[in-house]
């Protein structure tokens, strides 16, 4: 993130101190720069700007309210993968006829409430789910637009976990299935077919697998016009990767050849990025319980775990970490976990870091996306807390869950 920077012996986020606001509202705490956000947007709008297109943030990233507020005053939509995700990106301003519904397995109930919302379109990803949102557009006496979720076999090269793209993936429909595709979508009532989807994953470093779905979807478009379906728009998802660690593509480089595939076929393009806009955007603030020393092994016991950032515990994912105070020079190899009851929580291993103690806080680096957005209660704990920074003002957009939240929808049965 540009906008963090080591300054007079101070980490700043814009023009605001990491150290006052761990003094002000403890530890965990997730701090997002909205300047940063707000760049980074732009960076995609900017790649994509030869060719109408929509920018619909991936609300799974991180859905905070005022992150989301952020990007809709600025003209995004939002990629959407529940009835919660629409109902927030509604709240925080995002107009219905800018939200994108995604998902393998959307509720009945869930679909119901998009019919009603009049959201812009449906992505959907199997037979059955056409079938069922026919059945309810008609009970709704609406026309739905939707998009066919392809999934084009390309390898995103990424992490297993995250790679979506690849036929034993559960997502989206299979190529081979375009004819049965096509006669079910003919028999429906009230559905307008006008788009292709494809998202083959998060956190692509290269450019070339996003370039190959695209021209998959390209090939499709021209093939569903022959069929007479007027298809207007190509949506290939998210993914670009940002810089945990090693360099990653330029947005232009993942955007220019799709623009120059896609130019003149009279399409509009829908990019659903969630990780590139809030990903550097935030990082996690988090305070030194206990160090122990074990074995031939160092850990700094922190306050934040598993369940504030899952990503390394999930995928092994690296973040860089440093300590709040650059003071302290030696070195020495250490685990940074956390509190949780599981082997797997931890922050970093074998991580080179400053000798700290007790007390010290550190800042983990690039925790704006699919962190606080996958945070649980395990073990009983609370949500960290939120803040967002501008310049030199700051504010809590999320507040630190009390324990008594935790119990609010607890019904206890047993009378004491
Ligand atoms: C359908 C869809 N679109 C967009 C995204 C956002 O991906 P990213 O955050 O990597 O941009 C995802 C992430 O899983 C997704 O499943």
């Amino acid at each position: 993130m540009e906008q963090l920077q080591f300054k007079k012996n101070e980490w700043i986020v814009e023009q605001t101190s990491l150290k006052k606001i761990a003094q002000k509202v403890g530890t965990p705490t997730y701090v997002y720069s909205l300047s940063t956000i707000e760049k980074n947007y732009f960076e995609i709008d900017q790649a994509y700007q030869s060719i109408p297109h929509l920018i619909a943030y991936a609300m799974k990233a991180n859905s905070n309210l005022t992150i989301v507020q952020t990007l809709a005053k600025l003209g995004a939509g939002a990629d959407v993968v529940s009835g919660g995700e629409i109902f927030k990106a509604i709240k925080a301003g995002i107009p219905p006829k800018k939200i994108i519904f995604s998902g393998v397995g959307k509720l009945a109930e869930e679909i119901k409430y998009a019919i009603q919302m009049k959201i812009r379109i449906f992505n959907v990803e199997s037979i059955e789910e056409i079938l069922l949102l026919d059945k309810m557009a008609q009970q709704f006496k609406q026309y739905v637009s939707i998009a066919i979720r392809f999934n084009p076999d390309v390898d995103a090269h990424t992490h297993h976990y995250i790679s979506t793209g690849k036929r034993e993936n559960k997502f989206g429909i299979d190529l081979n299935n375009l004819n049965e595709i096509i006669k079910v979508v003919r028999n429906s009532k009230h559905l307008k077919w006008n788009g292709v989807h494809a998202h083959i994953g998060s956190q692509m470093t290269q450019t070339r697998s996003l370039t190959r779905a695209a021209q998959i979807l390209s090939k499709l478009v021209s093939q569903l016009r022959g069929e007479a379906f007027p298809i207007q728009t190509v949506n290939l998802g998210g993914g670009y990767g940002i810089q945990y660690k090693e360099q990653v593509p330029k947005i232009s480089s993942y955007a220019n050849p799709i623009v120059q595939l896609l130019k003149d076929q009279n399409v509009d393009i829908i990019v659903e990025p969630g990780r590139y806009i809030v990903g550097n955007a935030g990082v996690l603030l988090t305070r030194i319980s206990y160090v122990k020393k074990k074995l031939n092994k160092i850990f700094y016991i922190v306050d934040a775990g598993m369940t504030d950032l899952i990503r390394p515990a999930l995928y092994g994912a690296y973040h860089q970490i440093t300590a709040l105070d650059k003071s302290q020079k030696s070195q020495q190899r250490v685990d940074i976990v956390g509190p949780i009851c599981e082997s797997a929580d931890f922050l970093a291993q074998n991580r080179a870091m400053p000798v700290l103690k007790s007390g010290d806080l550190l800042v983990v680096f690039s925790a704006g996306a699919y962190g606080s957005s996958m945070a649980s209660n395990y073990n009983v704990r609370p949500y960290a807390c939120e803040v967002a920074v501008r310049k030199k003002m700051w504010k809590i957009v999320r507040k630190r869950q009390t324990w008594n939240d935790l119990i609010q929808n607890e019904i206890q049965w047993i009378k004491k």
